[in-house]
């Protein structure tokens, strides 16, 4: 008889490659999956009869904000009661990791952590930090341009850098990709960014092409009026430094633009001939980041997440705290800050269109340590297979497992991971989708999801009986 530590029998395997669902056996040995098919002859130390449940690989988070999270709360339950067993970190250009500190903490940055969390001068220091004290899930880390362009130009972010001083952010960023960051992440649509130009883009994206697998992500310049132009721009710096890209929870935003989709899918579709572009995207018609007055312009309504000064309004409508001060929303909004808000902006046919199209991975986007957080911290994954798998039917649950799972480690360049294959690393999450299904909400945002039944992470049990377990083997995951 062969021996393994876990033998998962009676499931249906949807192995994360947009292939059919098998019914077959897993067997995971150390951190690998060992065996898959008819495993009758198989001993393991854990036998788990899965019933018939869905077996996937464990879901991957393109896009996560979840740098500090991971070290603050290593068992991270908003991701592992998802089904989450990787994220990628660093994204919309906010890196905890590098960040040389004392050189200002404009917004959007308040949305990782304290400034006094910003500690991490190199990737290497983070990687130490994490590998000291792992979380329960695994992390990639993007190097984010507004960390690097704080870190070199301190308070003058709001001009074009120099060229001396693209050099030195080049630097700084060679160093992490060197250290094992995975590519590099913008957020051109925020204070510390916007005023970047399109070269110096270009020219820290080329630093990328040295290195195999290392892509570009964007939270764009703009994702309403100009998406169009955004999403251009976004080619064109792909193109000219010759990396691939990803557009970042990718939206039309404003009722001025909903429908848009239509436009921007076709761009991509088009450059694709030419060059490779991905896009992620969270199950929401609302979005979530810092409350600054330019972000309330393109939105139906706001909702306040947190506020610093402010800790009792979180949870309200923005007007009625600008009614309540009979002052404008803007200046609420000012008066709030340092705080995160819900935008209501978005329109459900683009959001199924986007989810839908080949090249679109989901991704949270979520963020954490706030009162009233974005639903989609807790529901993103269970969402997708809820909602839109079974109820709306949108998308096949091998589809829209292979863009949480396949798909994601494909682009990303995760080696071993994504797939149920010998072999590969034992990530893996049993879910029931009859019964998954997000249970976080706007007004009660701190719901754990129902359908997730075990997540392993590099073949350990970490999520059992609706609990996490105390195993953190989660690894700092390079190229
Ligand atoms: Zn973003
Ligand atoms: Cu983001």
């Amino acid at each position: 008889m062969e021996h393994c530590n876990f033998k998962i029998c009676n499931a249906r395997v949807i192995d994360g490659s947009n292939g059919p669902a098998v019914k077959q056996d897993v067997a995971i040995e150390g951190d690998c999956i060992v065996a898959t098919g008819d495993l009758s002859a198989w001993y393991g130390d854990e036998h788990i009869d899965a019933g018939g449940q869905v077996l996937a690989p464990g879901f991957i988070d393109v896009h996560t904000h979840d740098d500090l999270a991971l070290l603050k709360t290593p068992d991270i339950p908003f991701k592992i009661s998802q089904g989450v067993t990787t994220v990628v970190a660093g994204n919309c250009g906010i890196s905890l990791a590098p960040f040389a500190s004392g050189n200002g903490f404009p917004a959007p940055f308040p949305l990782l952590g304290g400034e006094r969390e910003f500690v991490f001068p190199t990737v290497e220091h983070y990687r130490q930090q994490f590998e000291k004290q792992p979380a329960s899930v695994n992390v990639a880390l993007l190097a984010g341009h507004s960390s690097l362009r704080v870190s070199v130009l301190g308070e003058a972010v709001e001009r074009p850098a120099e060229q001396a001083e693209i050099e030195q952010m080049k630097d700084s960023l060679l160093l992490a990709l060197k250290q094992g960051a995975i590519g590099l992440s913008t957020g051109l649509d925020y204070p510390p960014a916007a005023k970047a130009s399109t070269r110096e883009i270009v020219e820290l994206a080329s630093t990328l092409s040295g290195f195999k697998d290392a892509l570009y992500v964007t939270h764009m310049r703009n994702e309403g009026d100009h998406v169009v132009e955004a999403v251009s721009e976004t080619l064109e710096i792909g193109s000219r430094a010759g990396t691939p890209v990803v557009i970042s929870h990718h939206k039309c935003a404003g009722p001025k633009n909903y429908g848009r989709s239509v436009e921007t899918l076709k761009m991509i579709s088009e450059a694709q001939h030419k060059q490779q572009v991905m896009l992620d995207v969270y199950p929401y018609t609302a979005s979530s980041t810092t409350l600054i007055p330019r972000f309330i312009r393109d939105a139906e309504a706001v909702l306040v997440a947190h506020s610093d000064p402010y800790p009792e309004h979180s949870g309200k409508m923005l007007t009625d705290i600008a009614g309540q001060w009979q002052c404008s929303v803007e200046e609420a909004a000012q008066r709030l800050y340092p705080a995160a808000a819900i935008y209501f902006q978005m329109d459900e046919g683009d959001l199924q269109r986007i989810m839908r199209f080949p090249s679109t991975m989901i991704g949270s986007d979520g963020l954490s340590g706030m009162a009233k957080p974005h639903p989609r911290l807790w529901g993103t994954f269970p969402r997708v297979l809820g909602r839109y798998v079974r109820e709306k039917k949108l998308l096949s649950i091998e589809n829209a497992i292979h863009k949480m799972t396949g798909l994601s480690a494909q682009t990303y360049g995760l080696a071993r991971r994504g797939l149920i294959k010998p072999g590969y690393y034992a990530d893996l999450v049993l879910f029931d989708p009859v019964l998954i299904e997000d249970r976080a909400s706007f007004e009660k945002p701190d719901q754990m999801a129902s359908g997730i039944d075990r997540v392993f992470v590099n073949g350990k049990s970490v999520w059992k009986d609706r609990q996490s377990t105390p195993e953190r083997p989660g690894r700092f995951l390079t190229h």
